[in-house]
């Protein structure tokens, strides 16, 4: 077990790569409180790791309200007494509406997947902060470094998804260099396409195909378990010094450095 009672924080852990984080964080020893909006799913989730011998709540949280992000902190610390590790992996994804270029839909997509980040980040700092350690991981992607034309008329796109995705890594980079002196390292995960109900609603089986063929060297889609085992990497001391970084885990699809 390399997790062994690690407190981690999971937002979006109700479904899709969230849940399979949850599902390996307690298979390897970590208490994990499963915080979505989605009372239902997440409840299922908790419920369904603590039947298999796990040690799991679910927090009900909406990402983009500060007033929530800071109950989550504090119920996870009330029931843990400490949190190790926050994953910040909640966002707009399943259903999203490429096509809408409206300026209401990118300020709501930036207050799920931007601001909902920093703000799940700004909760559980001041903890890791008196704690003298805490590995924040934020969940990009790969869609912020792939610059497709975006079909569309007269009106200019708004790019929503890859632009909040883009900022999430650059945000990792600004808090690792301010919270690294407190002990508290921030990381990235950058998934490529990877095979979640979401991406089955929002990727059209072409423009799948076409990517895993012609821009991955390991020609398959990702599965959610692929991406578990960097998040335990990065939640554990085996990633001590490594702060600041995105990791992108994606088959080869975009080759940084
Ligand atoms: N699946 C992919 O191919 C892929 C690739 C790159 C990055 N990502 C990113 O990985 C993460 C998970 O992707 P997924 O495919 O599992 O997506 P998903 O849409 O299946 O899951 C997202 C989860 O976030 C929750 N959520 C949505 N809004 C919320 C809010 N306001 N507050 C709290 N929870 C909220 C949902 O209820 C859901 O459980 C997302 O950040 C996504 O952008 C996914």
């Amino acid at each position: 077990m390399r997790l062994k009672d690690n407190v981690t924080v999971i937002t979006g852990a109700g479904q899709g790569i969230g849940e399979a984080y949850a599902r390996r964080f307690v298979a390897e020893g970590a208490k994990v409180a499963v915080a979505d909006v989605n009372r239902e799913k997440g409840e299922a989730v908790a419920e369904d790791l603590r039947r298999a011998g796990g040690d799991a709540i679910f927090v009900p949280v909406d990402v983009s309200s500060e007033e929530d992000t800071k109950a989550m902190a504090r119920k996870v610390v009330e029931r843990f007494g400490r949190i190790d590790t926050a994953i910040a992996n909640a966002a707009i994804y399943y259903g999203i509406d490429n096509q809408n270029f409206s300026l209401e839909y990118l300020k709501k997509i930036f207050d799920v997947n931007y601001f909902g980040v920093w703000l799940t980040a700004r909760a559980v700092y001041p903890y890791m902060k008196k704690q003298g350690k805490g590995s924040i991981i934020t969940q990009t992607s790969d869609a912020a470094y792939l610059r497709f034309p975006v079909p569309h008329g007269d009106d200019l796109p708004s790019f929503h998804y890859s632009v909040t995705k883009a900022a999430i890594s650059a945000l990792t980079h600004f808090l690792a260099a301010s919270i690294g002196p407190h002990g508290v390292r921030c990381n990235a995960i950058s998934p490529g396409p990877t095979m979640t109900d979401a991406t089955k609603k929002t990727v059209p089986a072409e423009t799948l195909a076409m990517i895993v063929q012609g821009m991955m060297a390991i020609k398959r889609p990702l599965e959610s378990e692929d991406l578990c085992g960097t998040a335990v990497f990065l939640a554990s001391d085996e990633s001590a010094m490594i702060t600041g970084q995105v990791l992108s885990v994606n088959g080869g699809m975009v080759m940084h450095g």
